[in-house]
């Protein structure tokens, strides 16, 4: 029970009752003091529907009320008959045919109005980086920087081995857990994330960027994503906080390596 709705209420009943005010009166004030009690009365919010259900039986209940004696039917039409018939009332009876309309038209225009909805946020899944970034001590040059181990796979295939190999140690020991066990996003965290982690067999994915894309996603994760386009909420951890940049370059070796996919080139033009 709402205290502060209920007493206030209770308040004006008993001053209508020294007021000895008439039997319309009443039926009005019954009907309004019980749907507010119902509406902001209850301590735990009722539903519209169950409103609407008590509402009916209470307007039933006071139809027979009145209609169970000659008196308090005419205590309810009287005055009504004499509001339409006598002239002294006519401005009374001009205003309610203005307000009863007016009230369905107010009505029908919230209906029809703007529905209160959060708005809605896209979210930018590839925002553009900064051009440069700084890891550890060192100045990373994000337009023009590439992976300094992707040159192995032509000149010395084996060394190229080597750092998929320790790129998938990598991977096992600390991305696997959201980005999926054969890298499609689905690691066993991913149910809880919002946004999912990215899925790296996804064609969109590692073909269209350049490694040093990936490179400041990694080093830096959700925290270092851009204001603009957000909200972003991403799970990506600061990889550079755990890592240092070979491991980091590595990983993306094995990421790539993995798919079988290439990275975008330098000012090479893709899919744009
Ligand atoms: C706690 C979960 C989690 C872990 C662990 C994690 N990631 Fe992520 N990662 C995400 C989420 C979520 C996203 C997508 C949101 C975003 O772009 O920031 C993401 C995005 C990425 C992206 C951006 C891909 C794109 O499409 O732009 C890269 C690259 C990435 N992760 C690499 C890694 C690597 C490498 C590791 C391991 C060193 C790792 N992640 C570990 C959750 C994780």
């Amino acid at each position: 029970m709402n205290l502060w709705v209920v007493l206030p209420v209770l308040a004006v009943m008993a001053l209508l009752r020294l007021l000895k005010v008439g039997l319309l009166t009443w039926v009005l004030v019954w009907w309004g003091a019980l749907y507010i009690g119902m509406r902001y009365g209850l301590a735990a919010p009722a539903p519209q529907s169950v409103i609407t259900l008590y509402m009916s039986i209470v307007t039933l209940s006071l139809a027979a009320y009145v209609g169970s004696s000659r008196e308090r039917t005419e205590g309810v039409l009287g005055p009504m008959i004499r509001l339409m018939s006598e002239k002294r009332y006519t401005p009374l009876l001009v205003a309610i045919a203005l307000l009863i309309p007016g009230l369905a038209g107010y009505n029908a225009y919230l209906a029809a109005g703007l529905r209160e909805e959060p708005p809605y946020f896209s979210r930018t899944v590839h925002p553009a980086p900064p051009p440069q970034i700084t890891v550890g001590e060192r100045e990373v040059d994000l337009i023009r920087s590439v992976n300094p181990y992707r040159e192995l796979e032509e000149s010395d295939p084996q060394a190229f081995e080597e750092h998929a190999r320790a790129g998938r140690e990598v991977y096992y020991e600390n991305c696997f857990y959201c980005h999926g066990d054969a890298l499609g996003g689905d690691g066993m965290f991913a149910h809880g994330l919002d946004p999912l982690p990215s899925d790296f067999t996804d064609a969109g994915v590692l073909p269209n960027f350049q490694e040093s894309f990936f490179f400041w996603r990694v080093a830096k994760g959700g925290p270092g994503l851009p204001a603009e386009g957000g909200p972003w909420d991403s799970a990506m951890p600061r990889w550079e906080q755990f890592l240092d940049e070979d491991e980091m370059w590595d990983v993306l070796i094995f990421l790539y390596d993995f798919t079988d996919r290439t990275p975008r080139e330098v000012g090479e033009f893709v899919n744009e």
